[in-house]
């Protein structure tokens, strides 16, 4: 396939934020951001009469017949166990890349070409991400001693593919991998933290949480979205052939359902192992992942590679092809073996 067929990708998307724009928020940080002016969250009870531990929708195991057959209880802590996962990956995103890809910038050891203002900003959203860390910790381990259910570290595989991915690159090249995996996960964030602080079914006090983070990253996504362009045009060749396919790597991983971590809760209550494989048998077969990444959430960033013509880069337009097309043949495989 041609490289200019990807340009394509994402075409209806809203408008990128130029260059040389700031988000409005960043100049107002001292007055907005979340560090600034929220107060500390305490979860005084999650019972189910307070509403749900997450969006049922984000966990979708928890509308299997053999799950809600089981009962309400079961339901609620499976949401429990998610919410305690989401908390622990936020925690170690931030501290592991975020905070220290936000400090480099800010000190011009990456993307030194960037304006001073532009490094402040930087050195804004390092200490807002350190403060999302801080609070998902303290929510998260409320949230243990509350209900006395200990959330695992499954869900840091994609930190260790991360790690795996930059190893492959060479060593002067890693902390950029790291710096580019921040931008599409800060382009992409919003989104994905967008349903649940509107979801009126889930607690008050987990909207509210998810509400302080996602008034953070609006910002972060307009700062990560207008540097794009400038970060990309300044890669040399062998850095786009490295950094651009692994791109289309992060952003499958950001999108791709939770299924070990989904197997977990439902082992550790207690289902047999014939059971947790029929569910999950059936949810992957139903799951939204065979849809093409824009309808996943990657719309944004998509439409960010575009605007620094990254899908002019041939083997990043074909690595972002080839996982539209790996989506679609998997969609058939899981079908094709069910019958
Ligand atoms: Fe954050
Ligand atoms: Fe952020």
């Amino acid at each position: 396939m041609e490289a200019a067929e990807h340009t394509n990708i994402g075409a209806a998307d809203p408008p990128a934020v130029s260059g040389t724009e700031r988000s409005g928020h960043m100049e107002r940080w001292y007055s907005r951001a979340s560090v600034r002016r929220s107060p500390r969250r305490v979860l005084a009870d999650l019972d189910p009469e307070h509403g749900l531990p997450f969006t049922p929708e984000l966990v979708p195991i928890v509308a299997h017949p053999e799950v809600v057959r089981r009962g309400p209880m079961m339901i609620h802590r499976i949401l429990t166990r998610a919410l305690g996962d989401h908390l622990r990956f936020t925690e170690e995103l931030e501290n592991e890349v975020v905070v220290p890809v936000a400090q480099r910038i800010q000190s011009g050891a990456i993307f030194p070409w960037l304006e001073p203002p532009a490094r402040i900003d930087a050195g804004r959203i390092c200490v807002d991400e350190a403060y999302h860390s801080l609070f998902s910790r303290d929510v998260l381990s409320q949230l243990e001693r509350l209900t006395g259910v200990r959330c695992s570290i499954t869900s840091a595989t994609s930190l260790e593919r991360l790690d795996a991915r930059a190893r492959r690159a060479p060593p002067q090249m890693r902390p950029l991998v790291s710096a580019f995996y921040t931008i599409a996960s800060e382009v992409v964030v919003s989104g994905i933290l967008r349903t649940t602080p509107i979801d009126r079914r889930v607690a008050p006090i987990v909207r509210q949480v998810i509400a302080d983070h996602l008034r953070d990253e609006a910002a972060h996504q307009a700062y990560f979205s207008a540097i794009f362009p400038e970060a990309w045009s300044h890669l040399g060749a062998e850095e786009r052939d490295f950094i651009g396919p692994s791109l289309a790597e992060f952003v499958t991983w950001f999108f791709e359902p939770k299924y070990a971590a989904m197997m977990g809760w439902l082992m550790a209550e207690g289902l047999e192992a014939g059971t947790v494989r029929k569910i999950m048998e059936d949810v992957m077969e139903h799951e939204g992942e065979q849809e093409p990444l824009r309808h996943r959430g990657a719309a944004p960033l998509l439409h960010v590679l575009r605007s620094g013509d990254a899908f002019a880069h041939a083997a990043t337009a074909d690595a972002f092809s080839r996982c539209e097309s790996f989506a679609r043949r998997r969609s058939v495989e899981i079908r094709h073996d069910r019958r």
